[in-house]
């Protein structure tokens, strides 16, 4: 059984003060044993999220990670620097990386390469623009940001990734995949990772993001493929993360 995995992506949103309410509302809630939940902040407030919830039983990380280990890279922040925070995750391929800075699937396969490098399980995103799921390119747009990781990390290499299945129509639009293509989507990529191993496929966890809420949530996480969630404008608000959290717990 695939242990639910709720992430909170806060994206470029916070302030320490605001963080630090936010974060103490999260770790005194009760009830939630049966989930891995981790919030990703921005890179600046890694320290203050390492030193709130150390030792709570939550997790944290960051948003992206250099595709390089070290060097003249001005901006870039290395997985081992995450490390040095305490990180234990890291997205890879967000849509809004993959269209704001040009990444390409090669370039997103060697960031998830740096963190596993160190120990810092990647959250690899996928997903298609509306335009490609309106040509019916879904299946295709995902299969060939999917192989890239393959290709690059290895069959045996993907039980220590997670995967996040993420319609770009769906990020920050309020208007969620349904239960069907979300099920359908995540079946068909475990199906793919099945075609190289099948004991791996098996384990994958798989999360969904796009407009997760308290309101979808409850449907969302009891589909039988969809192993947590990726969740970004409800993560900021205490109220609706920790109820998409007990969803998660409750069909756990
Ligand atoms: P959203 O964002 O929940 O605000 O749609 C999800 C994400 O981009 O990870």
């Amino acid at each position: 059984m695939r242990r639910k995995l709720i992430v909170g992506n806060w994206k470029m949103q916070g302030a320490l003060a605001q963080n630090q309410e936010l974060l103490n509302s999260f770790f005194t809630e009760r009830g939630l044993l049966s989930v891995d939940l981790a919030v990703l902040v921005p890179a600046p407030y890694l320290a203050q999220a390492q030193g709130q919830l150390q030792g709570t039983g939550w997790f944290w990380g960051a948003q992206d990670v250099s595709d390089e280990v070290r060097g003249a890279f001005t901006g870039e922040v290395a997985a081992s620097m995450l490390l040095d925070f305490g990180s234990k995750f890291t997205t890879v391929g967000h849509s809004e990386r993959r269209q704001r800075h040009g990444e390409s699937d090669q370039v997103v396969a060697r960031k998830a390469q740096r963190a596993l490098d160190v120990g810092i399980t990647p959250i690899v995103c996928l997903g298609e623009s509306l335009s490609e799921r309106e040509r019916g390119e879904t299946r295709s747009v995902v299969r060939r940001q999917l192989a890239a990781i393959i290709d690059l990390l290895g069959a045996s290499a993907m039980a220590q990734t997670v995967l996040a299945y993420e319609p770009v129509w769906a990020i920050g639009t309020g208007r969620s995949a349904t239960a069907e293509q979300a099920q359908e989507v995540h079946a068909w990529l475990r199906g793919q990772m099945g075609e190289h191993d099948d004991e791996v496929a098996g384990k994958l966890r798989i999360l969904y993001g796009g407009s997760v809420k308290p309101s979808n949530a409850v449907e969302l996480m009891a589909l039988p493929d969809v192993d947590g969630a990726l969740v970004g404008g409800a993560s900021l608000v205490a109220s609706e993360f920790l109820a998409i959290a007990h969803a998660a717990a409750r069909v756990n």
